[in-house]
Formats: structure tokens, C-alpha cells, sequence
């Protein structure tokens, strides 16, 4: 069928494959909600301005009103050849209320309604994405309190570097979560700015009043220029660029609970409920969930790389490539909801094994840094000699099969004869974590104060330190 939007100047109907690379209806409809606010807010406006008349206004509401309550009951039927939600709901709003429906459209277009509906979309997402993330921090910060003492190793290059307590591994990726929850804060307050009332690209004749809608909407501002406002997804791509390096930061945490609960490592379980059996293998515990937290990092971040090169090159203002904007958002950030959640649940079921951890933090030397400190210390020597000496005393171990502490003092002597028995008190990897107090050190310590911190900081719905 012809569309009825634009019969005035079409006489046939489209193809069957325009109409098919034509219709967002499939996915856009997911802006029913928006779509409806948006011209609740615009009706209200041309009546104030006396664009409309008042009961004019109140039939369209009403009929809006009523489309809403179809769309929430599921009975609205969305139709390909409309389009999108856009001409939907316009096309109900007729069938509804007869002729008055077509006032609604004055002083706007579909180019200023869908920058304004997918604005309000994304400031939602990022409301609850950012409450997913801090339910991720708090999830974090908990375990953090309870493993403030849990020794293990500490990783440089995935090789035993110095022990670290599990607690401060915890609190690392709270700061990460911070600092997304940031990056989604700062879109969100960018976005803001009301683009309804640009028009199709130049702005209108009509006496409309810009602020009345955009602070219905809750924006703070209507946006100053109306080819930026119709053609700009910034906030779109900043909102994908903060969900992109969240990604990253779970995909990270995803892959050390792989690790962590590899019978390798084994430092941690998952219990029943986030692991998935072999149909095979019936000894095995997989944790998909995490691999999969793991492998969403690839979906978001490339619905961030396709929207960029969908917005690359585009004269202003308004061209139709835009309609590829909805998709990318929608999935990537379906997905990294999803992920959050899944890793709060993780991050709440795991066990840690405290013995195992505490085992393989003194294995490999891991104190060795702690040798040479003590060395400089109570030796007085330059940093760069004692390194030399414990690299000596460390190659000494290894010839021996034994561990730091276990050497013998006449061994540690053969290197350097002023060492005291007194050296002891450092190679033990607990004794280690416990002496690194300095500022954002992994003491046990400074662990539960940051993480009380933290927590005190979640539950006022605080964001920074
Ligand atoms: N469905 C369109 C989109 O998502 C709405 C805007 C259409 N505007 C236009 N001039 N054809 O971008």
C-alpha cells in the first residue's frame, strides 16, 4: 500500500525489498514508550503556544494515552509497512481520533522526534546500567572485606610476581567499575539536551516554545543548532565507548575467574548454579557464564565500531544510514546489562580457596622483592646491589629445590655474610602483603578500609572516592 504519510506526492507503493530495507518498525518499536512521552510533551507545547487548540490537544493526548495503554497490554498491532514507530503511532493516533491526529506533526519531524526518542532510551540504559554497575562494585567490595587477609599471588606478566592480598585484587576492579560508572555519568550529562523542535533539519516558523518540551523531557536545555541536533549520535557513541571499555574491564575479571577456576590454579570455585557440565565428560565444571561475559566484550565493542563507520563521512544533516544507529545500541547494551549481572551473581558464588591461594603465593620466589628491601634496610644497601644479592640467593634456591624461607641462614650467608636471622620475619608471603601499607598498597589493612569506604560510598549512591 501506498503510505499514507506521504500520498499526497506518491501514487504507487514501494517494492517488496524497499519496503524490507526500508522498515525499522522490527526494532525500533522498542521506543514505543519514548516515542509516546516525546509527543505528549510536544502536544502539551503547541497548545501553550496556542499552536493547537486546547481541546484539540486533549483529543490527541487522550488518543495517545490510549495507544500507550494498547502498546503496554501488547495489543498493538506495529505494521511493517509504517515504517517505523514513528508513523505507527501516528497511524493508530488516526484511526483513534480521525483527522485531529494529523495536528500532532506541526512543528516537527520525524528527524527531531527519533534524535529526541533515542535520547531518552539511552539516558534510561544508562540509569540501569549504571545501577548494574554498582551492584557489581558492592558484590566486590563485600568479597574484598571477607578475603582482606587472603593471600595469593600477585601476577606481572601472568608469572608469580609478589603476594597481594585477594581483597585488594577485588578492590582493583571496583576502581575500574568507578571509573566506567564515570565515563556513563559524563555521557549521560552531554546527552541531555533536548533536540525536539529542530524540525527536519533548520528549525520551524511555528512560535514553539523549546524549553517548555525539553524540560518536560527532562533535559536540561534544548540543543542549540538544529543541523547538529537532527544528525548528531554522539550520545550515542559516547555511551557505546563507556559500555566498550566496561566490557573490557568484566571480560578481564571473566577471564581470572577462568583461571582462578582451573583445576591449574585452583584458587576458586563456582558453585552449581554458575557452572555447566560436559555432555561428555562427566568430571568436568565449566564456567561458561564467565566465558561468555568474556566473549560480549567482541558484540559491544563492534556495535561501537559500527556505528562510528555508520556516522563516518555523513553530510549534515539528517540521511537515512542513521536508522543503523538502534541496532548496535540495543544489542550492546542488552548485553552488557546482562554481563553485569551475570558477574554480580559470579562475584557473589565464588569460593575462594584461602590455602591453595597461600600455597602459591610463597612458591616461585614471590618474596624475593621483600628480600632486598630487607637488605637495603637493615644493610644499608644501595637498592641496585641488594637486587644482585637476592638474585644470587634466589638462583641459590632454585639449585637447592627450596623456597626462599627455607634456606638455611649459612646459605643465605655463602651470599651475603651480614645477614641476620632477623630476615626471616620477611620471606613469609602473609608477613609480605601485611608490611605494604603505603597509600593503595595491598595490605590487609588498608584493604578493609577502602573497601568499608567503598561501601559506605555504594550505599549513599556515591561515585567517587
Ligand atoms: N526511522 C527513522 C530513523 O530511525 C526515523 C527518521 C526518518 N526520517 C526521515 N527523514 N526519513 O532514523
Amino acid at each position: 500500500m501506498t503510505n499514507t504519510m506521504w500520498g499526497g506526492r506518491f501514487a504507487a507503493s514501494p517494492s517488496e525489498i524497499m519496503e524490507e530495507i526500508n522498515a525499522s518498525i522490527d526494532f525500533d518499536k522498542r521506543l514505543w514508550r519514548h516515542d509516546i512521552e516525546a509527543s505528549k510533551a510536544h502536544v502539551a507545547m503547541l497548545a501553550a503556544t496556542g499552536i493547537v487548540s486546547e481541546p484539540e490537544a486533549d483529543e490527541i493526548a487522550k488518543g495517545l494515552d490510549r495507544i500507550l495503554a494498547e502498546m503496554e497490554a501488547g495489543d498493538f498491532k506495529f505494521a511493517r509497512e509504517l515504517e517505523d514507530i514513528h508513523l505507527n503511532v501516528e497511524h493508530r493516533l488516526t484511526e483513534l481520533i480521525g483527522p485531529v491526529a494529523g495536528k500532532l506533526h506541526t512543528a516537527r519531524s520525524r528527524n527531531d522526534q527519533v534524535a529526541t526518542d533515542f535520547k531518552l532510551y539511552v539516558r534510561d540504559e544508562i540509569v540501569t546500567i549504571e545501577a548494574g554497575l554498582a551492584a557489581l562494585q558492592l558484590a566486590l567490595a563485600t568479597t574484598a572485606i571477607e578475603t582482606a587477609d587472603a593471600v595469593m599471588p600477585g601476577f606481572t606478566h601472568l608469572q608469580t610476581a609478589q603476594p597481594v592480598t585477594f581483597g585488594h585484587h577485588c578492590l582493583a576492579y571496583v576502581e575500574m567499575f568507578g571509573r566506567d560508572r564515570g565515563r556513563f555519568a559524563d555521557a549521560a550529562t552531554r546527552l541531555n539536551e533536548c533536540p525536539l523542535g529542530s524540525a527536519a533539519l533548520a528549525g520551524t516558523s511555528f512560535p514553539i516554545d523549546r524549553k517548555m518540551t525539553a524540560q518536560a523531557l527532562g533535559f536540561t536545555r534544548p540543543t542549540a543548532n538544529s543541523l547538529d541536533a537532527v544528525s548528531d549520535r554522539d550520545f550515542a557513541l559516547e555511551t557505546l565507548a563507556a559500555a566498550s571499555i566496561a566490557a573490557m574491564h568484566l571480560s578481564r575479571l571473566a577471564d581470572e575467574i577462568v583461571l582462578w577456576t582451573s583445576p591449574q590454579f585452583g584458587f576458586a570455585k563456582l558453585s552449581d548454579a554458575f557452572s555447566t557440565g560436559s555432555s561428555i565428560m562427566p568430571q568436568k565444571r565449566n564456567p561458561d557464564a564467565a566465558e561468555l561475559v568474556r566473549a560480549k566484550t567482541g558484540r559491544i565493542a563492534g556495535a561501537f565500531q559500527a556505528l562510528l563507520l555508520v556516522m563516518k563521512g555523513l553530510p549534515l544533516a539528517y540521511a537515512k544510514d542513521m536508522q543503523e544507529d538502534k541496532e548496535p545500541v540495543f544489542d550492546a547494551l542488552d548485553a552488557l546489562r546482562l554481563g553485569l549481572a551475570a558477574m554480580a551473581g559470579m562475584v557473589g558464588d565464588l569460593t575462594i580457596d584461602a590455602k591453595a591461594m597461600k600455597k602459591a603465593a610463597g612458591r616461585e620466589y614471590a618474596t624475593a622483592t621483600d628480600l632486598a628491601d630487607w637488605l637495603v634496610q637493615a644493610l644499608d644497601m644501595p637498592f641496585r646491589e641488594a637486587h644482585h644479592a637476592t638474585g644470587k640467593i634466589v638462583a641459590l634456591a632454585e639449585a637447592k629445590g627450596a623456597d626462599l624461607k627455607k634456606l638455611t641462614l649459612p646459605d643465605l650467608r655463602s651470599v651475603e655474610p651480614r645477614i641476620t636471622e632477623d630476615v626471616y620475619t620477611v620471606l613469609d608471603p602473609a608477613r609480605s602483603a601485611k608490611s605494604r601499607k603505603s597509600q593503595g598498597g595491598t595490605a590487609p589493612t588498608n584493604v578493609r578500609r577502602e573497601a568499608r569506604a567503598w561501601i559506605k560510598r555504594l550505599e549513599k549512591g556515591g561515585l567517587s572516592r
